[in-house]
């Protein structure tokens, strides 16, 4: 069975769903969506044995083209601005003409409600209201996938640098909530509720999400416009604080955030500075205790994610902890 992954050259969700599709022997076989014309980069991923079909996403004629004989279509595209919208509606209307049976959209972040609360995020939701009524008329069917925030955050200071590559996983963003950059300071920002208690979050390891959607795949019956969540760790700040400081070498300084204080100053951050605006959003929704996912593709399926636990200890414990 064909699995198109559009942005699948990412070294992030395109390495991690490629690879776990390559892993299961045949029985799912990857094939990149890429607009990259760079002969090196497609060589590349060629000679790890996968196609890669190049794409016009404006154009209809070359998305459906490249669609041909393929399942399931799970986007991974990551476009900044309204682009994000269009390029993945384009790609569903294609996947629907071309005969696919699946669809997943970008999401791998949080559960609609919470996007909502998240200007940037929020595309996510647009394109989401157009697959539901595709999977209502039965032009295709679709799932969504949230995992929370990726627990490779947590690589970002890891003190190994031989093993800060492999807990990055690709991932290259800059630090948000969890500040282990600078190994003199660590400190974490710590949404408080209502009740001034810590909240609470789920992360995910990327390369966790390919499996779980190779498991996703596995299903038989209909997606049917699920959310289906997966979850390596739901945690409180509490318990990820102290299980990281028995890793990071200096005290965790602990810095709270109640959601008055967030609100006053999300009104001070213009709206061209959409990445200050989304932590900020992001940080809110934490407050709130909705940045927890519910772990529904967990419960159907057997893979055993990555803990918080296993992660620190894998990544930022002793040698010996390592295999
Ligand atoms: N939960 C979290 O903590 C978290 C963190 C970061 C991201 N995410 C989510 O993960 C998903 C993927 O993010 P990512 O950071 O992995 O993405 P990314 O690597 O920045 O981009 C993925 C792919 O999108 C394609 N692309 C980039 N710009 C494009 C454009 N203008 N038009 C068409 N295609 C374009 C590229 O493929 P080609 O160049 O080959 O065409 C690229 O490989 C997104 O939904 C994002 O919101 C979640």
């Amino acid at each position: 069975m064909r699995v198109a992954i559009a942005g699948g050259t990412s070294a992030t969700l395109g390495s991690s769903i490629v690879s776990a599709l390559l892993a299961t022997d045949g029985r799912y076989t990857p094939v990149i969506l890429s607009r990259e014309t760079t002969i090196s980069k497609k060589q590349s991923l060629a000679q790890n044995g996968v196609e890669v079909r190049y794409v016009d996403y404006h154009s209809q004629t070359s998305l459906v083209a490249a669609l041909k004989g393929i399942d399931t279509v799970i986007s991974v595209l990551l476009i900044p601005g309204p682009e994000w919208v269009t390029v993945q509606l384009n790609l569903l209307h294609a996947a629907e003409a071309a005969g696919c049976r699946r669809f997943a959209p970008s999401e791998f972040a949080l559960t609609s409600s919470a996007q909502s609360m998240v200007d940037i995020l929020d595309a996510k939701n647009k394109v989401w209201e157009v697959v539901q009524t595709s999977v209502n008329q039965h032009r295709i069917d679709a799932a969504r996938f949230p995992c929370g925030m990726f627990m490779n955050y947590l690589g970002i200071g890891c003190p190994d640098s031989g093993r800060r590559k492999d807990a990055l996983a690709g991932f290259q963003e800059g630090p948000f909530l969890i500040h282990f950059e600078n190994p003199e300071s660590p400190w974490v920002e710590v949404p408080l509720r209502s009740d001034q208690t810590f909240s609470r979050l789920t992360m995910t390891d990327i390369r966790d999400i390919g499996r779980f959607i190779v498991a996703a795949l596995d299903i038989t019956e209909p997606w049917a416009g699920r959310e289906l969540g997966m979850v390596g760790d739901t945690l409180s700040f509490e318990d990820l604080i102290s299980i990281c400081q028995k890793y990071v070498e200096r005290p965790i300084e602990i810095r709270p955030l109640t959601e008055s204080a967030l609100q006053t100053k999300l009104l001070t951050i213009p709206q061209s500075e959409f990445i200050a605006r989304m932590e900020c959003q992001l940080a809110i929704v934490c407050a709130r205790d909705m940045s927890v996912v519910p772990p529904t593709l967990n419960e159907l399926s057997s893979v055993q994610p990555t803990t918080v636990a296993e992660y620190m200890r894998h990544y930022w414990g002793p040698e010996r902890y390592q295999g």
